[in-house]
């Protein structure tokens, strides 16, 4: 597939509806993406025809559901270059996975005094999971500030790192600044000591190719529904030598390799981590996702969503009372911003009454409006069925909502 962004918009039905009789605009898949119909179709085929617990039955359909399941995680391992397909973990998205790592990698690396290291500008996806970790072992974490345009102060990190730091957590993009962070610096500074990195993909991986061996990381984690796939499906991929020094982090079916009342042993990878029925259906609707993406390009997706931020941002910056938030040299196609005295709900619900969807207020990011000063922004995530007319659009609205509220 070519980018015709024509042909594209017609993958999206949604966008031909209608909100309050105006046409819908969205500018929020940093929150949620659209789903193209090829992930719903692909979905669809399973709720009709291939019902069957996935490694359960010996019957024609679970084998189905078995082999479609497993193919994608062939897939997700191609789609980020991870060495082996054991080493891909699904789970139900980026905060489950967080949280998996938080807590068996804490249940086996942390001990009391230990550290991990995070940035200011983290989900609290990426805070509370570690924070829950420090407070039961005992641990600390510590915080990696930032710079008023929004980059990590990565001349602090030195400080930071002491024999006790044991993680350092960081998000590949900022899903309220933009900012594509230099992880791979951090990786290696992180690794010249020692310290393992998880990356939080979750505002990256949409936005252009991820190679975790180039990376080199040792966690990441994303969702499936930020790339245009299902919700309630995400992964983690780990390194095999932590995977398996990690004890599980939930118990149940297909974790195990053999249970009596005496004691349990477990699965290899990855199924130790993959308690219970997976959700096989939504597996299945992000791997027609990740081919969706994989045919258009992340290199031409991201070439044309830079178009747009580049756009979208000098309109934004010639209006009076405008102040982007996050100024980054490198940023992915989120721009948050505030207007004047205008508080940023207020913008919004205007916003939103004209047919355009933008999120509004903290975006799960306190400690980072705590830094900044702010009680929130407004925020248009631009992806790649958007356009340069729909940005003349909302920059209108936008105008006419100041002039509405000043
Ligand atoms: N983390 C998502 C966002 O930034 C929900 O909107």
């Amino acid at each position: 597939m070519s980018f015709d962004i024509h042909s594209i918009r017609k993958d999206f039905p949604i966008l031909e509806q209608q909100v309050y009789g105006k046409p819908y605009t969205y500018f929020d898949s940093a929150a949620t993406a659209l789903r193209p119909l090829q992930v719903l179709q692909a979905m669809e085929k399973i709720f009709r025809e291939f019902n069957g617990n996935p490694h359960r039955g010996a019957h024609y359909m679970s084998n189905q559901t078995t082999l479609a399941y497993e193919a994608v995680r062939d897939q997700v391992q191609h789609f980020i270059n991870a060495p082996s397909r054991e080493e891909i973990i699904f789970t139900k998205g980026t905060t489950e996975s967080i949280n998996l790592v938080a807590y068996s990698f804490g249940e086996a690396f942390v001990s009391e005094g230990d550290e991990i290291i995070i940035s200011e500008m983290e989900h609290h996806a990426n805070i509370v999971p570690w924070q829950m970790l420090a407070q039961r072992k005992k641990a600390v974490v510590k915080v990696l500030p930032i710079s008023d345009r929004g980059e990590l102060m990565l001349e602090k990190l030195d400080e930071l790192i002491t024999e006790r730091t044991k993680l350092m957590a960081f998000n590949l993009v900022s899903n309220v600044l933009g900012t594509i962070n230099p992880i791979k610096t951090i990786i290696e500074k992180a690794h010249h000591h020692n310290i393992p990195v998880l990356v939080d993909g979750a505002q990256g991986v949409q936005h252009g190719n991820v190679d975790v061996q180039d990376l080199d990381c040792d966690f990441f984690v994303f969702s499936g529904h930020k790339l245009y796939g299902p919700t309630g499906v995400g992964c983690l991929y780990g390194k095999r030598k932590w995977l398996d020094a990690m004890p599980p982090f939930l118990g149940g079916g297909e974790m195990i390799e053999k249970v009596s009342f005496s004691g349990t042993t477990f699965n290899a990878l990855p199924y130790k981590f993959e308690a219970g029925t997976p959700n096989f259906t939504e597996v299945i609707g992000l791997g027609a996702a990740i081919d969706y993406v994989q045919q258009i390009g992340l290199t031409n997706i991201a070439a044309y969503e830079h178009e747009l931020l580049e756009y979208a941002t000098e309109k934004l910056r010639t209006m009076k009372g405008m102040r982007i938030i996050g100024e980054a040299e490198n940023k992915a196609s989120v721009i948050s911003f505030l207007v004047g005295q205008i508080h940023p709900y207020d913008m919004g619900m205007f916003l939103d009454k004209m047919g355009f969807a933008l999120r509004t207020g903290h975006h799960c990011a306190q400690p980072l409006m705590d830094r900044l000063g702010i009680p929130g922004t407004v925020r248009l995530s631009l992806a790649f069925y958007n356009t340069k007319e729909e940005i003349d659009q909302v920059v209108k609205a936008i105008e006419k909502t100041v002039e509405l509220l000043s």
